[in-house]
């Protein structure tokens, strides 16, 4: 199997475009905004596909055979469009499961993201760690795999939350978010055994960065929270090669695209202007069943 944290693919040189590239974030909803973020600073000079598959969200609800599908008729859809050199697949809950398909069906560079549970045994004290991630992502065969490889001698303890990849949604848009909402769903993360607690958390959803400082906050003590964003850009930084146009730092052109754009709030598209997607385009692809 495929264990590194990224889930990467190396590509030769000569695939490496010499123009522009494209670089497609695409994520079920809002979440993949913390990776962007990260791959925008990392590659100031690249044009910015910022793609949210909101009529499938949540993707942490769908059947595995229904995501794989799902996945793959909104990618052929958007390579079409867009023709992007490079795909970053911002979120867990697909990666952990449709990546080969993915590379199967399309000839360019993928870049997925999956639980980071090789940092998190290399960094905890107390051998007690946490993936928080959607249910699809902590019942994946992959994530188990990846428990058994690198984390053998740690205790891990896999929480799927229903509802915080939504809270960090509806934050983002502007709703009011409970704090005892966001409290109850890492509550099961802290664990204490036989005198040790749990030291590290790994978010292993992609919008759960978003409401980081809560979670700090909400924790019951205090952990190390492992966003993977960082190391994902130096991945898309380490295939694409350096920065054709460094001199343009910050002047990324760059786009959002919605599958549905029912939730597009006033809040939401300040929102997404701070992360540099002024422009916001609907790709309308309902969701069949
Ligand atoms: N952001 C996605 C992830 O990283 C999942 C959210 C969803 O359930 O759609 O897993």
């Amino acid at each position: 199997m495929q264990v590194d944290l990224l889930a990467g693919t190396a590509y030769r040189a000569t695939m490496l475009p010499r123009h522009t590239p494209t670089i497609l974030v695409f994520d079920s909803g809002l979440g993949g905004l913390t990776v962007l973020a990260r791959t925008m600073q990392a590659h100031p000079g690249a044009h910015i596909v910022y793609a949210a598959d909101d009529a499938g969200f949540p993707y942490g609800g769908l059947r595995e055979d229904e995501l794989v599908t799902r996945v793959l008729s909104v990618m052929e859809r958007l390579v079409a469009r867009f023709h992007p050199d490079l795909v970053v697949i911002a979120c867990n809950t697909a990666s952990t499961l449709v990546l080969p398909a993915l590379r199967a069906r399309f000839a360019l560079p993928f870049v997925g993201t999956v639980p980071a549970i090789k940092p998190a045994a290399a960094l905890t004290k107390s051998g007690l760690i946490s993936v928080l991630a959607t249910p699809g992502t902590v019942a994946r065969d992959y994530t188990r795999e990846l428990v058994e490889h690198y984390a053998g001698g740690c205790d891990v303890t896999l929480v799927g939350s229903t509802r915080l990849a939504g809270l960090a949604e509806a934050a983002l848009k502007g709703d009011l978010v409970d704090d005892e909402a966001v409290a109850a769903e890492i509550a099961p993360c802290f664990v204490t055994r036989s005198g040790a607690r749990t030291d590290v958390v790994t978010l292993s959803c992609t919008h759960y960065p978003l409401l980081l400082e809560r979670m700090r906050r909400l924790a019951p003590w205090p952990v190390e929270w492992i966003d993977p964003a960082p190391a994902i850009a130096r991945r898309v930084v380490q295939l694409l090669g350096p920065d054709p146009s460094p001199d343009r730092t910050g002047a990324n052109e760059a786009v959002a695209v919605f599958t549905a754009g029912t939730g597009i709030t006033g809040p939401l598209r300040i929102a997404l202007a701070g992360y540099g997607l002024a422009e916001v385009v609907i790709e309308p692809i309902p969701l069949t069943h």
